[in-house]
């Protein structure tokens, strides 16, 4: 199973790849935080990266794209794939295509978070991760058991994102409703669209996905 998961900026993209990681056994390939890997590791791609993401921009189409192909050339054939964050533009569609067949695969299903815009900057600006195994958490929405203290790994070292600011979260917003939302219709003539209600409590969503793929 290969599958697409679509959504503006806090849409739940990296939240329910997490839940489909443990319940199916699938791998999450985020071009997002491949490019945070880079930045941190301060590689060509990072440092070339970093400004464009702090203004809340897309990255160029052909950077990303290789981050695909490398991740799909090391996977085992038999492992299914969630594309969270990719692909986010008409040309990183058409790569997308000839990756999948370049690396004998198909695609499921595109499924769409669809969500209200206005919860989205409450949602990004309350968001963190532990800083040691990088589980997310919301101030509000989703908060450890144990308040300072990692569900998953105990730690009590979490961070915030550079980009998850009110200014940047506007502009990323801009760049999915202009770049990002035209390739939807490319995927709907295909049949492979499905709508899942992202504005529903996380457990919800997640039974939805499980729906879907089940
Ligand atoms: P990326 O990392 O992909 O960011 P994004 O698309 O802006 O999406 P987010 O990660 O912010 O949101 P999400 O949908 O994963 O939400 P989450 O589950 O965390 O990209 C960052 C940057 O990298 C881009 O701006 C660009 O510069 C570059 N980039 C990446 N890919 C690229 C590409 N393909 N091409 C070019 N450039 C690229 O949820 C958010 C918060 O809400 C969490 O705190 C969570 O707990 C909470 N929450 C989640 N679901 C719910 C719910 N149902 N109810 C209540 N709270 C919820
Ligand atoms: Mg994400």
């Amino acid at each position: 199973m290969n599958i697409i998961l679509l959504g503006p900026p806090g849409a739940g993209k990296g939240t329910q790849s997490a839940r489909l990681v443990d319940h199916y056994g699938m791998r999450q390939l985020s071009t997002g935080d491949m490019l945070r890997a880079a930045v941190k590791a301060q590689t060509p791609v990072g440092i070339k990266a970093k400004e464009v993401m702090d203004r809340g921009e897309l990255v160029s189409d052909e950077i990303v794209s290789d981050l695909i192909d490398a991740e799909l050339a090391a996977l085992d054939a038999d492992t299914g794939v969630i594309f969270d964050g990719y692909p986010r533009t008409e040309a990183q569609a058409h790569s997308l295509d000839d990756l999948l067949a370049k690396h004998g695969r198909s695609l499921d299903h595109v499924i769409e978070l669809d969500v209200d815009e206005d919860a989205l900057v409450e949602r990004i600006t309350g968001r963190y991760t532990c800083a040691q195994c990088g589980a997310g958490y919301h101030d509000t929405f989703q908060q450890p058991a144990t308040e300072g203290v990692c569900d998953k790994c105990g730690s009590t070292e979490f961070k915030r994102r550079p980009d998850d600011n009110e200014e940047t979260v506007r502009t990323r917003m801009a760049e999915y409703r202009a770049k990002t939302a035209p390739i939807l219709p490319v995927y709907e003539s295909r049949g492979l669209v499905r709508r899942v209600d992202g504005m529903a409590a996380i457990e919800d969503v997640t039974n939805s996905l499980d729906a879907i793929l089940g």
